[in-house]
């Protein structure tokens, strides 16, 4: 039976498998695989993206296949031909399909419909490739995943709900600091509730930045304004100001903390350029992890 990666929840047996196997794709960089010979991803994508296309690409033709970026403007479904179809008539060229989507509806319907495994790029709900990456990095830097405190402070969105999810499955306990009304999914953090009474983990969500970060390994945050909220720009800047990623915010967090960030960063509003560029922050080797998980994605979705 082909498998999907919709949510961080498909992955929750062998995250931290997909992990290592990352690690070892690491080491290899340029090693191809003969069994990918012809194999081909198709990726749509309804946003723009730089590390997540440049690196399942680069990750699919580095094992030995090939990639095609698909804009649905130059397809039908730009012209009203269903998701559905779409997946049933890609089904029949390719042998993976990534897919980011403004609705998560839409890629439940593409992987629905599809026949070959279906891999959400980023939706409105979820980031679930980006935590394998996030997590990957954790990993390299601290040894080991498990009894860690991740802190994420900002918008309780894509991000922050794949990140509660992770953390919970990963052994880590998640604090997320934001403001009233911009909480994490409500659903997933039920989800997440279940899986922290199997891991012995423990979730927070506060409005209080401060205490989100106290004695935190991990701080993590994301834009105040994700794609497609455009309209929001103004309200949210205002609103988000007290939970910017500053030295005086990071001061909470314990003395050895990892800074990570998804990227693309906003140096001054979610993130000053001093915490970016500090000597805590690991966020290009994060990024250049997300080549090196996607051939452990691939690779997982493939066999
Ligand atoms: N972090 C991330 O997904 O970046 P892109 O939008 O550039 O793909
Ligand atoms: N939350 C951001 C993540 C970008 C990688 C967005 O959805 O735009």
């Amino acid at each position: 039976m082909k498998r999907d990666i919709i949510s961080v929840l498909d992955m929750k047996d062998d995250l931290e498998e997909i992990i290592d196997l990352s690690i070892k794709f690491k080491k290899q960089r340029y090693e191809q695989f003969p069994e990918y010979v012809n194999h081909v991803l198709g990726m749509i994508f309804e946003k723009p993206s730089t590390r997540t296309r440049i690196s399942l690409e680069t990750a699919m033709t580095q094992l030995g296949g090939h990639a095609i970026y698909l804009n649905p403007n130059d397809m039908q479904i730009g012209r009203g031909e269903t998701i559905g179809d779409t997946a049933k008539v890609l089904s029949g060229f390719v042998d993976v399909i990534s897919y980011r989507a403004f609705k998560h509806e839409n890629v439940l319907e593409l992987a629905r419909n599809a026949s070959v495994p279906v891999i959400n790029a980023l939706d409105d709900m979820e980031h679930p490739v980006q935590m394998v990456a996030d997590f990957m990095t954790v990993k390299e830097r601290k040894g080991h995943l498990d009894g860690l405190k991740v802190s994420y402070v900002g918008d309780g969105n894509n991000v922050a709900n794949s990140l509660i999810l992770s953390s919970v499955i990963l052994g880590s306990d998640i604090s997320i600091g934001c403001p009233k009304g911009y909480e994490p999914n409500r659903k997933l953090v039920e989800a997440a509730t279940k899986i922290s009474k199997e891991t012995g983990t423990h979730i927070e969500i506060t409005d209080d930045p401060v205490k989100a970060m106290e004695n935190a390994d991990v701080v993590y945050t994301d834009v105040w304004v994700s794609m497609g909220e455009e309209k929001e720009r103004e309200q949210k800047e205002k609103i988000f100001l007290k939970y910017q990623v500053n030295e005086q915010l990071v001061s909470h967090a314990n003395k050895d903390y990892l800074f990570l960030h998804c990227l693309p960063a906003h140096r001054g509003l979610e993130v000053t350029g001093e915490v970016m560029e500090g000597v805590h922050s690991a966020v290009f080797d994060e990024a250049e992890n997300r080549l090196h998980t996607a051939k452990g994605i691939l690779k997982t979705l493939l066999q």
